[in-house]
């Protein structure tokens, strides 16, 4: 054997020997060695930014769940040279008849920069479980999708989730909606954590790059709800250029339904979709006791109907458990809030995003900390959710691959390479979970759980 091979099956043999020793501490740190690439933003002459042909075209067109239950659905879409209609036109696929829905205009300005006219429409009661067609753009130009309604809200209700986040606009972030385009678990609805555009990475956060990003992400988001979250990088707070009011482009851009959950701001909400109950959380509004934010969690999670609902997740932007060391314990003040409401109520899972790289954790909580009985590392703990981070959709901002050591006991496996997951929910016990990395084909699946509901049978996930 030559030199090279020698240090060659000694290195393997390192590996091997280090990946056993991390196994003892902790989880998996996978073994999988992502190729180091710098992460550049296409260019704005990209093929996925082309504006659609035609004087006022709609562009930049998005829906969202627009009630409670999957009854109705937000619809989004923004002109550019003038107005146009605000009107929705649409139709069961088995109906001639078309119906209207008014919808409403707004715009914005940020420091130079003037939006198009953004337009949002409610489309509501539809049909549970039908596919319709929706035209916008009324006048000169229009352009039709389509999308198709969940199933009405029942415990047994199969329903097949997406998961991105902190997906930007770069060629990574590109190779993450193709892989999630083309995977054969066919995700129905996206669940977003966060962080959609990063086009306050550009100079005095050129709102251009929120319009790309949209255009970007039209050719998943106009045909299926995603869920939004909200991520630091949709605060644009930027005071040095006179824009003091966080979340501006954001909440003008996209619209979500908080009032059907009692909330008071689009920042926390909740939904019903199928046989899940999805629990959408801010970690960038207050979020301490007798905040807004804090009474309507409080007054929330008794609603949730296990017995309806099975499947409770909640869904932020900054991860209570995370090992990387990049964003380490910004998650932590939330997570002394609200852990022991998580526990109390069996949420199944939580899906977080800003670190830019993937984990998922064991069934953990630290809710027996208080201070003086220095209680501090998490447990094992049956009634708690597992922890994903899935903040490694591929934004400019590179992955995140510098990892605390030991891998700690909560943390079951870890990967710094971007991709995205799915949650195939089977019935009121049983949910396929699968992460996919970007470097792998399609249908490769990089790790796979079955979790088992925490209400209905509260015994341990299986790997598989
Ligand atoms: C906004 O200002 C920047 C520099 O401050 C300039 O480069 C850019 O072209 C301006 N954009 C518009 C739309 O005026
Ligand atoms: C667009 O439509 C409006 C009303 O239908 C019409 O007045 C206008 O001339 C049209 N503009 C173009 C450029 O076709
Ligand atoms: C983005 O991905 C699609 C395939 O899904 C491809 O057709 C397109 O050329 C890609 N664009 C860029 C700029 O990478
Ligand atoms: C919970 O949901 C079940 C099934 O839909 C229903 O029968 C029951 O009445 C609900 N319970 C409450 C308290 O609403
Ligand atoms: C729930 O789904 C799992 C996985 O598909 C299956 O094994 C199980 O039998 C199902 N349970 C019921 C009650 O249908
Ligand atoms: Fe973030």
């Amino acid at each position: 054997m030559s030199a090279l091979g020698t240090t060659f099956v000694l290195a393997i043999l390192t590996a091997a020997v280090l990946n056993a020793a991390v196994l003892c501490n902790g989880g998996v740190t996978s073994s999988f060695v992502r190729k180091v690439e710098k992460t550049v933003d296409m260019p704005l002459d990209s093929d996925v930014f082309k504006v659609p042909p035609g004087y006022n075209a709609p562009q930049q067109v998005h829906i969202t769940q627009g009630d409670h239950v999957g009854k109705a659905v937000i619809v989004s879409w923004v002109t550019v040279e003038e107005p146009g209609s605000n009107t929705v036109l649409y139709w069961a696929e088995k109906s001639a008849h078309k119906n209207k829905a008014k919808g409403s205009l707004t715009r914005y300005k940020f420091y130079n920069y003037t939006s198009g006219f953004i337009h949002h429409c409610t489309i509501r009661n539809l049909e549970h479980e039908t596919k319709y067609y929706y035209e916008v753009g009324i006048g000169n130009t229009t352009r039709t999708f389509w999308f198709t309604t969940p199933p009405e809200v029942g415990p047994d209700v199969p329903y097949t989730f997406g998961l991105i986040g902190d997906l930007g606009q770069s060629y990574d972030s590109n190779r993450t909606l193709t892989h999630y385009e083309h995977n054969p678990i066919k995700g129905q609805a996206v669940l977003f954590v966060g962080d959609l555009s990063y086009a306050d990475n550009y100079p005095n956060h050129d709102n251009v790059r929120w319009d790309t990003w949209a255009r970007f992400v039209e050719r998943n988001v106009a045909y299926q709800p995603w869920i939004w979250t909200a991520g630091n990088h949709e605060i644009d707070f930027a005071p040095e250029i006179g824009e003091t009011k966080p979340f501006k482009p954001y909440t003008h851009r996209y619209r979500v339904p908080f009032k059907a959950s009692g909330s008071t701001a689009p920042f926390w909400y909740s939904i019903k979709r199928a046989s899940a109950y999805i629990i959408v959380l801010s970690s960038y509004s207050a979020y301490g006791k007798y905040t807004p934010q804090y009474n309507w969690l409080e007054a929330e999670l008794p609603k949730v109907n296990r017995s309806e609902t099975p499947w409770l997740i909640v869904l932020m932007h900054s991860p209570w458990y995370n090992s990387y060391n990049y964003h380490y314990m910004e998650g932590e003040t939330m997570r002394v809030m609200y852990e022991p409401w998580f526990v109390e109520y069996k949420v199944d899972l939580v899906f977080a995003g800003h670190v830019h790289a993937y984990e998922r954790s064991e069934r953990v909580s630290n809710v027996a900390y208080n201070i003086v009985n220095g209680i501090c590392t998490p447990v094992n703990d049956q009634s708690a959710p597992v922890y994903i981070t899935i903040g490694d959709g591929g934004n400019i901002e590179g992955l995140a691959t510098i990892m605390t050591e030991p891998q700690p006991k909560y943390s079951a496996f870890r990967e710094a390479s971007f991709g995205h997951a799915t949650l195939d929910i089977k019935n009121r016990t049983h949910a396929y979970y699968s992460w996919h990395r970007n470097q792998d084909g399609f249908a490769v699946k990089a790790d796979t759980v079955w979790f088992f509901n925490r209400f209905w049978r509260q015994i341990d996930d299986s790997t598989t």
